[in-house]
């Protein structure tokens, strides 16, 4: 159309669309791990567009926001569904970004030229754990107020802690300046959170995606991104949003935590205070140190660790698939996150504590041991010169 190309030649969307979504040559090997990506940004779009219908009618304030959550519920127009959509959209969108992270881990798609992309990837966990947290805080139920209460608290572990806590609370203990900043947050994250992404996806076209081979794909093994991964890639937002669906009209507190429908109450502490399932393999890393400090650091560190991977495993091979032992530690790795996830649910005693503190050893050994022998002594196997 002459109207469109008058614009595309002065602003050129129209030919950068083309470029990145269109003609992008795309390996023609990808699986369906390759769909988390495209599901990710997807879903960070239906939380943006929930979250802002949620802000119109939330009230950040400590009297208010558990009954104005209520009043969404029962009296707006489609509230509860609007609500149940972000709630269980949170749980969505982490699924989809560990399932993409661990592809990432498997077919080592960290590796050089990608580094910077994949760190990419590590800020934007970072970002979303801190907003997904500041979402639980904002309807103001029993473990919104404890959960906020015990994580801003560990802040108090550094040196000058008590200053750093109580700057973060904006008073003298979790309270409304509190609940306000959280809002405030909770609502801009997101956009930085675009930000970041877009720049996730110009690091990953400059030398496009890896492969389940690992092999840097040749002009020939590439097909254009439409209409081979567009139509790929919608196959798989259908099953997922049939997934998502079940959870929101069938299931839509399975993910949550019944005491959260309780106002919050300064003066009762719930028997078990536990964050959302999300951050359960962190939390048990926390819990599983002796020290406050030592447990903060730990925490942290294992979010840290990940970003400096594609230095750790310098392996020449990218793909687990060529390499025997590195993919046997992958699983054992998995398995090691989901233990970690679950005794992050239990009390930190006895053969939990145990178990526990196993895990968190072997999730550093893993990548800060492990990975390096791995890169030194690992025998591959005979990788193909091309993609079969
Ligand atoms: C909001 C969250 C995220 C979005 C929207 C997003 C989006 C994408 C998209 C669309 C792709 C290309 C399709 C694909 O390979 O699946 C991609 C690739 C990639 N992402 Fe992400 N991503 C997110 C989070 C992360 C995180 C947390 C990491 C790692 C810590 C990460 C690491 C990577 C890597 C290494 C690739 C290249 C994969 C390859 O070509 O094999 N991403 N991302």
């Amino acid at each position: 159309m002459k109207i469109l190309d008058w614009i595309d030649h002065r602003l050129p969307v129209i030919t950068l669309f083309r470029k990145d979504l269109k003609d992008y040559p795309t390996p023609k090997n990808l699986n369906y791990f390759w769909n988390f990506g495209s599901l990710a940004g997807i879903t960070l779009v239906i939380m943006i567009l929930s979250g802002i219908f949620l802000a119109m009618h939330y009230t950040p304030h400590v009297e208010k926001a558990f009954d104005s959550v209520e009043q969404i519920m029962r009296e707006v127009n489609g509230g509860w569904l609007i609500r149940y959509i972000h709630m269980n959209g949170a749980s969505m969108f982490f699924i989809v970004v560990y399932l993409h992270i661990f592809r990432g881990l498997y077919y080592g798609s960290y590796k050089n030229p990608r580094e910077l992309l994949w760190i990419l990837g590590v800020i934007i966990l970072l970002l979303m754990m801190a907003s997904a947290f500041m979402g639980y805080v904002l309807p103001w139920g029993q473990m919104s107020f404890w959960g906020a209460t015990v994580i801003t608290n560990l802040f108090s572990a550094f040196p000058g802690g008590e200053s750093i806590v109580q700057w973060l609370w904006g008073g003298f203990s979790v309270d409304n300046p509190t609940l306000n900043r959280f809002f405030a947050l909770h609502y801009l994250f997101p956009f930085l959170l675009v930000g970041i992404v877009i720049l996730h996806m110009v690091s990953l076209h400059q030398f496009g995606s890896n492969n389940p081979t690992g092999l840097d794909a040749k002009k020939k093994d590439k097909i254009p991104f439409h209409p081979y991964y567009t139509i790929k890639d919608l196959f798989g937002l259908a099953v997922f949003l049939s997934i998502y669906a079940f959870f929101v009209f069938f299931a839509p507190n399975f993910f949550g935590e019944p005491d959260n429908y309780i106002p919050a109450n300064p003066l009762v502490t719930p028997p078990h205070i536990v964050p959302e399932w999300y951050f359960l393999p962190f939390y048990a890393i926390l819990r599983s140190i002796p020290s406050k400090l030592g447990g903060v650091l730990a925490m942290f560190g294992a979010v840290l660790t990940l970003a400096v991977i594609p230095w750790l495993d310098r392996h020449p091979v990218r793909s687990a698939t060529y390499r025997p032992i590195f993919k046997k530690l992958f699983w054992v790795m998995a398995v090691n996150a989901i233990v970690l996830g679950w005794v992050g649910a239990k009390p930190p005693e006895g053969m939990y504590l145990l178990i526990g503190r196993m895990a968190t050893a072997y999730y550093f050994f893993h990548f800060i041991v492990l990975y390096p022998i791995l890169t030194k002594y690992e025998k591959a196997k005979s990788v193909p010169e091309e993609i079969p």
